[in-house]
């Protein structure tokens, strides 16, 4: 891990969606580090799943993770997961919020439809908006109890997992995918994160959106770079923003990714 402009690493840090891909990486690597977090909080859709087995087996390891349920989608489980998490943190608060659930349907523009494009922003954008709404007391007690200045992932921070794919300039690999729904879900998203950014570093709280490359996960075609590879990135980059990357849309290597 890199030097961090911020010196530490968050004390405490929810994941949504982690029993693989992506979210089970960055916990991984959140749990490697040489001073890992007091309390890593990862979930499952499905605790019974059997997808669920390596991470289950993981809490086994390591006593700072916690597993929990959640659907992003469900506000009874949002709120159930906020309860186990406030008895973790207690008035510390939870210092890092990253919204990395979410889904795809390979779909064409000429097939797309109204039921598809409800479901996916249901996940991948309304999912990130309530999450945050939901744990802003705890993220604003984090920030307050923080005696670092400015803003930082180790005060207290919401990252959105976006996609270059909902880049109107990129438009990445728009020959290969159209995936109409998902592009518009995570150009809403991108959106969401700028108000976020406004409104919440107010409390000291930071928002940055991050496209995790194309990463070789289960249900990704097309991938250019490996789990590791992408959440390694994404680590490092964590501990390198600060109040300037505030509101900005980066990569797993911290380049800036045009809107
Ligand atoms: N892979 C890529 O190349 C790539 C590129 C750009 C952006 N991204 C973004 O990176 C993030 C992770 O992608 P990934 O490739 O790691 O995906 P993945 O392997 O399909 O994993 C998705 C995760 O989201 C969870 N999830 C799905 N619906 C949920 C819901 N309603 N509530 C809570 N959790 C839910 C899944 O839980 P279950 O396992 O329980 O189903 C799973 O843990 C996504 O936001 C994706 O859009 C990925």
């Amino acid at each position: 891990m890199q030097a961090s402009k911020s010196g530490g690493v968050a004390i405490s840090v929810l994941v949504t969606g982690s029993d693989r891909g992506i979210g089970l990486g960055l916990v991984k690597r959140f749990l490697e580090l040489p001073c890992p977090p007091r309390w890593v909080f990862a979930t499952t859709l499905d605790l019974e799943a059997k997808e669920t087995k390596e991470i289950k087996d993981m809490v086994c390891r390591h006593p700072n993770l916690v597993l929990l349920q959640l659907d992003v989608t469900i506000l009874e489980s949002i709120q159930a997961v906020l309860r186990e998490v406030e008895k973790c943190v207690g008035d510390d608060g939870l210092t890092l919020l990253i919204n990395n659930a979410g889904i795809w349907l390979f779909e064409d523009l000429e097939k797309e439809n109204a039921a598809d494009m409800q479901t996916i922003y249901s996940v991948n954008t309304i999912g990130p908006l309530r999450m945050s709404q939901a744990f802003l007391p705890l993220l604003k007690k984090a920030a307050r109890k923080s005696p670092r200045q400015g803003l930082s992932t180790s005060k207290a921070a919401i990252i959105n997992i976006s996609s270059s794919l909902g880049s109107m300039e990129v438009m990445l690999i728009w020959e290969k995918a159209q995936v109409v729904s998902y592009r518009c879900s995570k150009a809403a998203l991108n959106m969401l994160t700028k108000c976020q950014s406004l409104e919440y570093s107010t409390s000291g709280i930071l928002t940055v959106a991050i496209h995790p490359g194309l990463v070789n996960t289960s249900r990704n075609p097309y991938p250019e770079i490996t789990v590791e590879e992408s959440t390694q990135g994404i680590v490092n980059v964590l501990s390198t923003l600060s109040e300037e990357d505030n509101g900005t849309f980066l990569d797993w290597l911290g380049r800036c990714v045009p809107w």
